[in-house]
């Protein structure tokens, strides 16, 4: 915003924004009104990233990331979800940065201004987002996001989308990260926090769903169709 834009270099000193936020040019920060409310899009020059960095973090912190990292795995990438799975990700720290760059950065070119398959990135943010904003911030990102993909992928399975048994890989790799998957709102506050959602078009949202892991899709519904997965999935 400063002079409508100046050259900027991230240097990410959290997983998460190594893994998410310094990759792909969204630049908001929070108004009192809520999160990410003002800002552009716009390209870092350099992102530079110190893996030493997040020795320095609190668990939690950590953590927040690994959620991310895990949604990198499953909308993406099978192989990267199982190496998670099956290794510990601060042993292999400089490849799985790597290779979540690598996933973030191909659903970014093409579409920066996320209109289309970026919007994939958003797998468990639609109702974490929510859970976010109904815990007053409370809920951490990445913890709210393990949520919001235990949610959704819950809410597939009744209704057979997609692979069966994903909910359960994704459940072996949360636990595994001590990542939450239980939600601890209704659905009545979820809804009311999910209408505010800045994502929406009108009574249209995408929601991210998944085919299997490693692959997503977008499956647009009005504000009813939404209140129902998230019915399905807290049940
Ligand atoms: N964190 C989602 C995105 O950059 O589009």
């Amino acid at each position: 915003i400063y002079l409508r834009g100046i050259k900027c270099v991230q240097i990410p000193t959290s997983y998460l924004a190594a893994v998410d936020s310094s990759t792909g040019g969204k630049t908001a920060v929070d108004l009192p009104a809520g999160k990410n409310l003002a800002g552009a899009f716009h390209m870092p020059s350099l992102v530079i990233c110190d893996t030493d960095c997040f020795k320095t973090l609190s668990k939690e912190t950590f953590e927040d990331g690994v959620a991310e990292s895990i949604k990198h795995g499953l909308i993406a990438d099978a192989d990267f979800f199982r190496f998670m799975l099956e290794n510990d990700i601060t042993e292999n720290i400089e490849e799985v940065v790597r290779r979540n760059v690598e996933i973030k950065t191909s659903f970014v070119l093409g579409d920066e201004k996320d209109t289309g398959k970026r919007q994939m990135l958003n797998f468990g943010h639609t109702i974490g987002h929510a859970a976010e904003k109904v815990s007053n911030f409370a809920l951490t990102h990445g913890h709210a996001v393990a949520i919001g993909m235990a949610l959704v992928l819950r809410a597939q399975e009744k209704l057979g989308i997609g692979e069966a048994g994903m909910t359960e890989k994704l459940l072996a790799a949360l636990k595994k990260y001590d990542l939450p998957s239980e939600c601890p709102y209704s659905a009545e506050q979820l809804m009311s926090a999910a209408l505010q959602d800045k994502k929406r078009t009108g009574d249209k949202i995408n929601l991210v769903c998944l085919e299997k892991p490693g692959k997503a899709f977008l499956k647009p519904m009005n504000m009813e169709e939404l209140e129902d997965i998230i019915r399905l999935g807290l049940e």
